[in-house]
């Protein structure tokens, strides 16, 4: 294929994977006390380390450590790490929904991965990450 053959595939590709590229911006800006919103994001970057740790665990059979890790870091067990009662009166419904099935599914995560079939695991971990998708559809910091 010549380059601008190839070129035309890039940009169409970009264009379909960025579909929210020049949508309207519908997210509800949070505005959070500075402190807070700092919190936020140092939360949110080691969620998704969190999840590459997993998929790294899954990745080579360490089932047990994949479920402990989740369910400390993500799951219901780690409410209280994150201040979630604090910040969840500053999200609008939606977003907080969103949280709350976030953190059930990583503790179902936790038991499901805990059984060993990573298949299985790795779908759960998609109903984890189906949540982070969904919320950040519905909130922004500012
Ligand atoms: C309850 C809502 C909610 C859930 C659930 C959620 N996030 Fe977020 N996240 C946010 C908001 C709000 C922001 C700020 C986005 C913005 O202002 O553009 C954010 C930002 C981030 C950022 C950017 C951090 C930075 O420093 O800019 C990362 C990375 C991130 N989230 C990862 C995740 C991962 C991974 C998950 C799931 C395991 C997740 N989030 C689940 C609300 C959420």
């Amino acid at each position: 294929m010549n380059k601008f053959g190839k070129n035309i595939i890039l940009v169409a590709a970009l264009v379909i994977s960025t579909p929210s590229q020049g949508e309207p911006d519908t997210r509800t800006p949070l505005n959070l006390p500075a402190q807070m919103e700092k919190h936020l994001l140092g939360s949110m970057r080691q969620h998704l380390e969190v999840i590459n740790q997993i998929l790294g665990m899954l990745g080579r059979d360490e089932f047990t450590e994949a479920a402990e890790l989740a369910e400390a870091e993500l799951g219901m067990s780690s409410l209280d790490k994150h201040g979630a009662s604090h910040i969840a009166k500053f999200y609008p419904k939606a977003s907080a929904q969103f949280g709350t099935n976030m953190h059930k599914a990583a503790s179902r995560f936790a038991r499901i991965a805990e059984e060993g079939d990573a298949l299985v695991a790795y779908r759960a971990v998609g109903e984890i990450t189906q949540n982070c998708v969904g919320c950040h559809a519905t909130a922004k910091v500012r």
